[in-house]
């Protein structure tokens, strides 16, 4: 079997659900950023990344997804949105959004999450945690949405489709290697 760093990075990378409180360096968010830069997209790179690292800003879009989680049908979000312990951002002190024009000439869904997948193996590779997260973008659906967006600076026209948490791990956190499921993949050769 083929072993090399990627390889290595794709294979240990898990979704990461304690951070500790201290910032990232600048230079590994920039590298993280670079990363996401440099993933393959249809839309001619019609996306745009804005990371959160104010605190405030923070409990402010966990609170306000919550408060849309909690009138969603899925028993789950709901369950959620009710829990006062949770945080959808896991305490992460940066939270990268990923936004793609709407008015680009193809969908920017599958720009955005190749993007966001390069944000996490980035993280990866650094030591850093990290986690995709779906659940803070109910955040813009709620009374607060647009003020949001406005503090977010979300440019006009475009629409935010993923984000990821980063942070330091907790010491406590190991990524434990995920069994796949078998019988995924059929050959026709
Ligand atoms: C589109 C997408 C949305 C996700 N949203 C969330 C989320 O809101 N909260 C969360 O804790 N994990 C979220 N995840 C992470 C998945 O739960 C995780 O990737 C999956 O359980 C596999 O575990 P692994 O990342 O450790 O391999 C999301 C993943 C994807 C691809």
């Amino acid at each position: 079997m083929i072993v090399n760093e990627t390889l290595k990075t794709i294979k240990q990378r898990r979704s990461i659900r304690s951070f500790k409180d201290e910032q990232i360096r600048e230079e590994e968010l920039q590298a993280v950023l670079e990363a996401g830069l440099y993933a393959p997209n249809a839309g001619d790179q019609s996306w745009h990344f804005t990371v959160v690292q104010n605190r405030e800003l923070l409990d402010r879009l966990n609170l306000a997804a919550k408060e849309v989680a909690k009138q969603m049908e899925m028993e789950h979000l709901r369950k959620l949105g009710k829990n006062e312990k949770f945080n959808c951002l896991y305490g992460a002190p940066t939270l990268i959004m990923v936004s793609g024009n709407e008015h680009a000439p193809v969908p920017l869904e599958a720009d955005c999450a190749a993007a966001t997948q390069n944000l996490l193996l980035a993280a990866e590779s650094i030591g850093l945690g990290s986690c995709w997260i779906f659940f803070v973008l109910l955040a813009f659906y709620s009374s607060e949405g647009s003020e949001l967006r406005k503090q977010l600076k979300i440019p006009e026209g475009y629409r935010p489709y993923c984000s990821a948490v980063l942070g330091y791990k907790k010491a406590t956190v190991v990524n434990v290697p995920d069994r796949r499921k078998p019988n995924l993949i059929t050959y026709i050769r």
